[in-house]
């Protein structure tokens, strides 16, 4: 049993994951400032697992709160979710991400080593490969960024990868999520986006549930099978699992490792709609609009090095995770009940 702490773990990822972490016996202190969740999630996690979590509201850039922590717990590895996440939002306030993800980092970072604490999975994203040359992807692709927060991510890795030069006896795992989705099988937490989701699978499933009357399909044709934007699309608690597996092989220091975690499976668009209806019993509408402005044709992993390294690979399949998505949706139709 290991002690851990889980930055953003009131989150979507983080939620999940930390699920999975009380399942395994581990320890966890969540530290959330709540900036894009709610602490409902942690009740239900409690509630899931029968466990307790040690629940911090705060934030990582908050210098003094991080010294406390790890002054007064042994914590012996971080998973580090926190940070904000819109795209588009990071192209109109760029200081906010970098301040939040970068700065963000910096602290947790510093305060890590003051508190003796080696050991850190840090959450990249896809979004590091840019306009990818060919699919499937591997770690060796040239990266670039096309918005601040996937510039954030970059810079974040390179500060990871100048401190592990410096500090060699230290254990870092960077995990580039492809396109988590879905839910937990019990219906109890899942994906909660503030306001219009931005994302495919969370639109859709607003759309199923009757919050919007149609999906826009943003672009028809690009060079893909149907025309419509391909994606890896990893069930969250696949996801989830990929973190225990990075725990283990970051266990013992002297490490910097780079995965994807991905299905190496693309779907499209359509695939991903003609998917949840069949989750959700009903036809959904769909009209099909411009291109979105910065996406991709393609974009799925080469899952190859996470299964060879981490003894990892996705298990559930698009249908699983749109069935966990439904689940989640029809239970919680806004998301979770308000906390008093
Ligand atoms: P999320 O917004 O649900 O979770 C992030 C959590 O971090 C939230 O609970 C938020 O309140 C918290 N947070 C943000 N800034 C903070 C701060 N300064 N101090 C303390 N808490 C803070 O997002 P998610 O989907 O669970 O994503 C988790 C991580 O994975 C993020 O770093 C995100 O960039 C990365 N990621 C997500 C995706 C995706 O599609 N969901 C894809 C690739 C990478
Ligand atoms: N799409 C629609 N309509 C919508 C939303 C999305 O047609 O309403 C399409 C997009 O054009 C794309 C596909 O659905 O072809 C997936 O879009 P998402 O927004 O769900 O996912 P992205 O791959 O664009 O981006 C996500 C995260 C980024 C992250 C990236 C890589 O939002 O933060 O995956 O990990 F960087």
């Amino acid at each position: 049993m290991s002690t851990l702490l889980v930055t953003g773990g009131a989150g979507y990822i983080g939620s999940h994951t930390t699920v999975e972490l009380l399942n395994e016996g581990h320890r966890v202190i969540v530290l959330d400032n709540l900036c894009n969740s709610s602490q409902a999630s942690i009740a239900a996690v409690q509630r899931l697992t029968n466990r307790e979590i040690e629940f911090v509201e705060g934030d990582i850039r908050n210098d003094e709160l991080l010294a406390q922590l790890f002054a007064t717990n042994r914590i012996d590895g971080v998973v580090h979710f926190a940070g904000l996440k819109a795209v588009g939002e990071s192209v109109s306030q760029p200081l906010r991400y970098y301040q939040n993800n970068v700065q963000g980092t910096l602290s947790l970072l510093q305060a890590m080593a003051s508190g003796q604490c080696q050991n850190i999975v840090f959450s990249s994203s896809a979004t590091v490969y840019g306009d990818p040359a060919s699919v499937p992807i591997d770690e060796g692709f040239p990266t670039s960024t096309t918005n601040p927060y996937g510039q954030s991510k970059l810079i974040v890795e390179e500060i990871l990868r100048d401190f592990h030069k410096a500090n060699p006896s230290w254990g870092i795992s960077i995990l580039r999520y492809f396109n988590p989705v879905g839910a937990h099988i019990s219906g109890q937490i899942g994906e909660d986006p503030n306001g219009i989701p931005n994302n495919l699978m969370p639109y859709i499933a607003q759309v199923a549930v009757g919050k919007r009357p149609h999906l826009r399909v943003f672009g028809n044709d690009y060079d893909t099978p149907d025309g419509t934007g391909v994606r890896d699309y990893i069930h969250v608690v696949d996801l989830a699992r990929g973190h225990l597996k990075a725990l283990q092989h970051i266990a013992g220091g002297n490490r910097l490792s780079i995965h994807n975690l991905g299905t190496g499976i693309g779907y499209s668009v359509l695939d991903t709609l003609q998917a949840f209806e069949v989750a959700c019993g009903k036809t959904l509408n769909y009209e099909f609009t411009d291109r979105r402005p910065g996406d991709v044709a393609s974009c799925y992993a080469d899952p190859k090095l996470a299964r060879e390294e981490l003894d990892w690979s996705a298990e559930f399949d698009l249908a699983q995770m749109c069935e966990d998505a439904w689940r989640w949706q029809s239970n919680f139709p806004d998301g979770f009940p308000p906390t008093s």
